[in-house]
């Protein structure tokens, strides 16, 4: 079976090769991707406006029922990373904008009519409800996703 990528690889490798002069410091990218990964999967920034993120990460500390919050440095070095890979800038997936008018900003990727339109069909009890991470929302359960080695799950149903 081959599972839909959500991103192509060349964008992050792009990132991985430019961050070489600094090989000590974490780039946003890898903040990001350990800050924001710890509880799900770091999501793809593509999917949602700039907008979303920023209002994503200015509400960490009441994030979906967690604590989220982090010190400002790393705060401030995930919005970048965000807002410059958002779906609205050069490199973001413009089809997740379908739908999506100025005025609203979605929580969650999730809640994409572009998403929900694609998903209709796992979007029946059991997917989407429940405790803790919800499944619609592990996109790697179903998707391979560029995790740095991370097995997709074999997992779903
Ligand atoms: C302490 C755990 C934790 C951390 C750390 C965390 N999150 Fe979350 N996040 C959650 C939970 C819980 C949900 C809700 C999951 C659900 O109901 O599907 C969530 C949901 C989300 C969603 C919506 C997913 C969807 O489409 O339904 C986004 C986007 C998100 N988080 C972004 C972030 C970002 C960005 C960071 C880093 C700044 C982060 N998260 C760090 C726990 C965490
Ligand atoms: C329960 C399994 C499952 C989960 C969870 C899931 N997906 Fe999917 N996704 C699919 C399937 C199956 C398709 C193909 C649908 C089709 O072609 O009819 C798909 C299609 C897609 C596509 C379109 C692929 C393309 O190239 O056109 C994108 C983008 C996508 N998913 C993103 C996500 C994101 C982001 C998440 C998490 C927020 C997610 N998916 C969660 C199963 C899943």
């Amino acid at each position: 079976m081959t599972r839909p990528a959500l991103l192509p690889a060349a964008p992050l490798l792009a990132a991985l090769l430019l961050s070489g002069g600094t090989a000590l410091a974490a780039t946003p990218q890898q903040t990001y991707a350990t800050q924001c990964g710890a509880c799900h999967m770091a999501y793809p920034p593509t999917l949602l406006p700039a907008r979303s993120w920023k209002a994503i990460v200015a509400g960490l500390r009441h994030h979906f029922g967690e604590d989220a919050s982090l010190g400002r440095r790393d705060t401030a070095a995930i919005l970048t990373y965000l807002a410059d890979n958002a779906a609205d800038g050069p490199l973001g997936n413009s089809r997740f904008l379908m739908g999506v008018s100025p005025g609203m900003t979605p929580m969650r990727i999730t809640d994409m009519p572009f998403w929900r339109v694609i998903h209709a069909r796992l979007l029946r009890p059991g997917i989407g409800t429940g405790p803790g991470i919800r499944k619609a929302a592990a996109c790697n359960l179903c998707h391979n996703v560029n995790g740095g080695g991370e097995g997709s799950g074999e997992s779903g149903g």
